[in-house]
């Protein structure tokens, strides 16, 4: 199994490009399935999540393309069946994407039940009830979701949590529905504002985007469009805290700064630097002490559970105490114990960490746990005394492109294994 072994001390310095969404993305690829004509995505990161969407889809007799300039191009006239199989749903629950297209436009959908996952159990209930609610009958049987229309009917839908795929899903049904949807509650994720432009590109009718109420007026297809991606929010907080751990700078280009106002403020609370520009962001530490913020997961705009992890191990590496608050998943603090065996100061109870900041970390053997996990790994390898080899980098490289190259070009010390 491959590894990434760090040596810490580096400070980080320097420009990095960032990738497309990987969570802007997988949607866009589901919304391919609406597409009558050849679709193209552009600014596609080479993700594992990415390539296993891509499986499903191909698996359903859909032509996808990849090429070396980071385009997807997919053609839904060689359809053939819509099935969605346990053996990649399992390795990716986001595959429940597929299942709001399918049924629209196909009638006819069957997608593995996903799972429970490493963060938590993480149900699918507000999906299915929403396709309820648009007339589908849903049943769920040998572990698959089999859900079946004539044609889907526009409904009023009140989400009872905010669910990011939850409203991907209920949007993409919604574009091809008879009649108004209104999903209220919806989830305000710049990923899902990035689904409703590609939508509307595409011939959908849909007023209220960016806003917790989508009102979607139905029509009768939709046809392929060329959509560039938004860039990666997440990778690009993930690439501003190497350079605040490691008391370096960074600028990261190709970045969107209006979807990250809720950590940009945290890393000014936490002593960084921050400039910006309309599509980049520089993170300066140079001569400045790392200060432990307090944090609160909540849907967007406030600040996003996938960035939870790297602040905890700023946290652990600065000075003060930070209370960390994680309300989106009930098993998302793994990373803690890993932590800990870095030298990290850290109380864990129940979903809340309270975490003092040590003047220094230690080398040692870790295990990613899970996507964000494995990067606020990687972060205390960056500046933890000696050698951290972090385990199980599978989960990273569902969600970083060349995350070790992008980090060796701005001066870490990391190398891949195995
Ligand atoms: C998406 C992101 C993930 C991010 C998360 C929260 C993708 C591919 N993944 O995951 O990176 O961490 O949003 O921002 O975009 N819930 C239910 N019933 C449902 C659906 C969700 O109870 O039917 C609960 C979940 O268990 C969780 C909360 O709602 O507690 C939010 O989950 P949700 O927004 O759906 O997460 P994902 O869309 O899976």
């Amino acid at each position: 199994m491959q590894k990434f072994i760090i040596e810490g001390g580096a400070a980080i310095d320097g420009d990095v490009v960032i990738s497309g969404a990987k969570n802007a993305v997988l949607p866009l690829q589901a919304a391919t399935l609406l597409a009558t004509t050849p679709m193209t995505i552009r600014n596609v990161p080479r993700l594992k999540d990415v390539s296993t969407l891509a499986k499903v889809i191909e698996g359903m007799g859909v032509t996808v393309t990849f090429d070396d300039e980071n385009n997807i191009y997919t053609d839904t006239s060689t359809i053939e069946h819509f099935k969605a199989p346990y053996e990649l749903v399992r390795t990716m629950r986001a595959s429940i994407l597929v299942l709001g297209p399918m049924v629209a436009r196909f009638g006819e959908a069957e997608v593995s039940l996903p799972g429970g996952c490493a963060i938590g159990t993480r149900p699918v209930n507000l999906h299915i009830t929403g396709l309820e609610a648009m007339g589908a009958t849903v049943v769920v049987e040998d572990g698959y979701i089999r859900a079946t229309a004539d044609r889907l009917q526009g409904a009023h839908i009140v989400m009872e949590m905010v669910s990011v795929t939850g409203t991907e899903n209920l949007l993409m049904a919604a574009v091809l529905a008879e009649g108004t949807t209104i999903i209220e509650n919806a989830a305000r994720e710049p990923e899902v504002t990035d689904l409703a432009h590609c939508l509307i590109e595409m011939g959908a009718k849909i007023t209220g985007v960016g806003t917790d109420k989508l009102v979607i007026e139905g029509v009768e297809d939709l046809v392929g469009v060329d959509y560039t991606v938004l860039p990666d929010r997440i990778e690009t907080g993930t690439f501003l805290a190497a350079a605040a751990i490691s008391g370096g700078r960074v600028k990261t280009l190709n970045a969107a700064p209006d979807t990250l106002d809720a950590v940009l403020a945290k890393f000014r609370e936490a002593g960084a630097k921050v400039t910006l520009g309309d599509d980049w962001i520089e993170l300066d530490m140079r001569g400045r002490k790392l200060k432990a913020v307090d944090i609160r997961t909540d849907p967007y705009p406030a600040f996003p559970t996938d960035m939870q992890a790297q602040f905890m191990t700023m946290n652990a590496y600065s000075t003060g105490i930070g209370v960390v608050v994680e309300t989106i998943f009930e098993n998302r603090m793994m990373h803690v114990a890993e932590l800990m065996r870095l030298g990290a100061n850290i109380r864990l109870e129940g979903n809340t960490a309270i975490v003092a900041g040590m003047p220094e970390l230690r080398g040692a053997p870790v295990m990613a746990t899970d996507l964000r996990a494995s990067a606020s790994l990687i972060l205390a390898g960056l500046v933890a005394k000696g050698m951290t080899t972090v385990d199980r980098i599978y989960h990273t490289d569902r969600g970083y492109e060349r995350i070790e190259e992008k980090l060796v070009a701005l001066g870490a010390k990391i190398e891949r294994v195995g």
